[in-house]
């Protein structure tokens, strides 16, 4: 049996996998088991920071799992406190959480939310505004939180208590705010799933006003935009605003499995012992991999990230077959004439990896990718979309 037909045969059927299997990288070019060569524009769904198997990272990752793979989080373990002390010192905030996933990430944002809202106002006060075309996770909690009913409708009853807003509608979220007891207001600032969508100036601001003036706790989602991909370390930075509360994970390992709850001075001690806690978060292993893929998202990163970029916005908005570009930084979405699933069909038998939101083909490509091989994928897409 091929591993395509033992897939099917073992493999629970929640994947639409591409017809290829991947078998090995080097940076921004990846090698599928036929031989066949392809510029990565995807990184494992915004996962590769710095692309396949960077000798780097994959030095500090074998470095400490030579040393100790895991120890639990009843022993002192000094990747987890470089991370945190890392993030906390990058971003001014107070305290992390570490779990293994951006559902999780969100979950304990979530958790903390309430309590500190509980703890202040009432336990009443547990409602949390999200987003319409969001995407939180796929626990039932961040289910809730994901504010689209197509992700909800087989598994209902979901954890109650979520409200939900029209992005970018400020009225709505005014009304929301008054006519709610709310504990959090939670947004991503650049809506990935829900097709590649930035919020506005105008709203953000609106949600900082009245976080600030009905004491409400604002949470972040940086899962997909965040570690450098918007072309400033987290997303929300772009703003002018910082969260009470923001998650992360997936780039923030560099291809390993770590989630980061980062707490502001407003909730960093509203967790107490035995209030929560995960057996893998916080592994040592997937913590040299983030202290690593953290030391190097710097200021000339970022700018490369900001020209690659506008490099790639450039060529694509006046191509034929585009309708439009959105996104911010390494994030893009390119609503096509075509049928998004048959550019990227043809993306791909032209050897370049691209995925979907949506509607649109969305390119997240590693931040490091080399100009050559950008342009190289650019072209190809630009093809496709014709
Ligand atoms: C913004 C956002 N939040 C949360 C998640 C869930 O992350 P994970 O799949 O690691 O649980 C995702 C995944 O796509 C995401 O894009």
């Amino acid at each position: 049996m091929s591993i395509k037909e033992k897939d099917s045969l073992y493999i629970a059927n929640t994947y639409a996998r591409f017809p290829i299997e991947l078998k090995s990288g080097k940076g921004s070019l990846v090698t599928d088991t036929d031989g066949k060569e392809y510029i990565d524009m995807a990184t494992g769904i915004a996962v590769n920071t710095f692309g396949f198997c960077d000798s780097e990272w994959a030095n500090a990752v074998t470095e400490q799992l030579n040393s100790l793979q895991h120890t639990s989080n009843l022993y002192y373990s000094e990747p987890c406190v470089k991370l945190a002390e890392m993030l906390c010192v990058r971003t001014g905030m107070k305290k992390v959480f570490f779990s293994n996933s951006g559902a999780e990430a969100n979950e304990c944002a979530i958790k903390v939310a309430r309590k500190y809202a509980a703890e202040k106002k009432g336990a009443d006060y547990n409602k949390i505004i999200t987003l319409k075309n969001s995407f939180h996770g796929r626990t039932i909690t961040t289910l809730a939180a994901t504010g689209q009913d197509v992700f909800h409708k087989d598994f209902l009853p979901l954890t109650d208590g979520f409200v939900y807003c029209e992005a970018n509608n400020c009225e709505e979220l005014e009304k929301l705010v008054s006519d709610n007891k709310v504990a959090a207001i939670m947004f991503e600032c650049v809506q990935g799933e829900g097709g590649v969508m930035p919020l506005s100036q105008e709203f953000v601001s609106e949600i900082f006003s009245l976080a600030d003036k009905y004491d409400i706790i604002t949470i972040a989602d940086e899962v997909q935009i965040g570690n450098g991909r918007s072309g400033k370390l987290y997303g929300y930075m772009n703003f002018g605003v910082k969260p009470d509360i923001f998650s992360t994970a997936k780039g923030l390992a560099g291809g390993l499995p770590l989630g980061a709850t980062v707490f502001g001075e407003k909730v960093e001690n509203v967790l107490k012992a035995g209030d929560h806690g995960s057996t893998f978060g916080g592994n040592p292993v997937a913590s040299a991999g983030a202290v690593n893929i953290l030391s190097r998202i710097d200021d000339k990163l970022l700018d490369g990230v900001c020209k690659k970029s506008e490099y790639i916005i450039n060529k694509l908005k006046n191509a034929k077959g585009v309708k439009s570009v959105s996104g911010m930084g390494l994030m893009l979405g390119i609503e096509t004439e075509k049928d998004a699933g048959e550019v990227i069909a043809e993306c791909r038998e032209n050897g370049v990896l691209v995925i979907k939101a949506k509607n649109k083909v969305r390119l997240l490509p590693a931040l490091n990718i080399p100009f050559e091989l950008l342009e190289k994928a650019v072209n190809v897409i630009i093809d496709a979309c014709k």
